[in-house]
């Protein structure tokens, strides 16, 4: 259960690393491990594109919660190539074939294929996303949409970029002007507390998408597209380079109660810092039953 919060916590919009100066040594290695993260993604991506066309080998892993051979085959190419690259390093992978038994200093959160939904019923928003934390702290990430050819990618302190070119978050104030999206998991889809908060920001805002995909999501407010997004239960690998990019793109994020987003957390509040008080205002009188369908 999450943690019923009393009061909005002062959220930081500065809480973005951006413009603290990395050091030299530290700079050059997160930029190769970023240049690793493009690669791969990439790679994974071209995958992912070439079985698109094809006929879809699907199991279940829950009622509603698909898995294909895709997503197993593209998580082999990734860890893989990371256990050859890093072998000390530790990988959470979706489909559990990474190694998170040890708690490294480093380690890569996989999503080898966000939209699995989307991807089985041939609906063409999808993407691979990898993300590195050190220490817990994300420092690279890499979200890769193969359909639309267009890679997301961040490092610490270095800012956003889609396909090398810089991006920032909207400039939108207000949340009754903002387009903003969301998810439901595919587990536990019949008690899932969204709907009422899908309801009330449908109400408030010029509208409410729900694309299938939390990590282009995140990338869709990193480059303004969105102006905020929220989910409950994500997994680090749904976030991980997500978040990172929409802090290095000027935007926040934060659990429902303000504090600073933690990868790994289950609520994910991300905006374009403009309109985050009011994206939890809402979302705690919503909360709080202060808003009744
Ligand atoms: C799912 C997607 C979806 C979100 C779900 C995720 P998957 O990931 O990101 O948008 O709403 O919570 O589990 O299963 O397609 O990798
Ligand atoms: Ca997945
Ligand atoms: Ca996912």
């Amino acid at each position: 259960m999450m943690n019923k919060p009393a009061t909005i916590e002062r959220f930081n919009a500065g809480a973005s690393p951006q413009g603290c100066p990395v050091p030299p040594d530290q700079r050059s290695r997160m930029n190769q491990f970023l240049k690793f993260a493009i690669d791969t993604a990439r790679d994974a991506g071209a995958l992912l594109k070439e079985d698109h066309s094809r006929p879809k080998e699907i199991s279940y892993k829950g009622e509603v919660d698909i898995v294909t051979e895709t997503d197993r085959r593209s998580e082999r190419l990734i860890v893989d190539r990371i256990q050859r690259v890093y072998p000390d390093h530790g990988i959470i992978a979706e489909e559990g074939g990474g190694c998170a038994t040890k708690t490294p200093k480093y380690c890569w959160h996989v999503d080898p294929l966000d939209g699995t939904t989307n991807f089985a019923h041939g609906y063409p928003c999808f993407a691979v996303s990898i993300g590195l934390t050190e220490d817990g702290v994300s420092i690279a990430g890499a979200v890769f949409n193969p359909i639309s050819d267009e890679l997301f990618s961040a490092a610490r302190g270095e800012g956003a970029h889609l396909n090398g070119k810089p991006i920032h978050v909207s400039k939108v104030e207000k949340l009754a002007v903002s387009l903003v999206s969301t998810g439901f998991p595919a587990h536990q889809r019949k008690n899932s507390i969204n709907i009422d908060y899908y309801w009330e920001y449908t109400l408030r805002s010029h509208g409410v998408r729900r694309d299938g995909s939390a990590a282009l999501d995140l990338c869709a407010v990193a480059c303004g597209r969105f102006d905020g997004f929220w989910e409950f239960r994500l997994n680090s690998w749904d976030t991980a380079a997500g978040v990172l990019l929409i802090e290095e793109a000027g935007g926040t994020v934060t659990d429902l109660s303000g504090r600073p987003f933690k990868p790994g957390g289950i609520e994910t509040f991300a905006t374009n810092g403009r309109i985050h008080g009011e994206m939890l205002e809402t979302a705690l009188r919503v909360r709080e039953g202060a808003t009744k369908r």
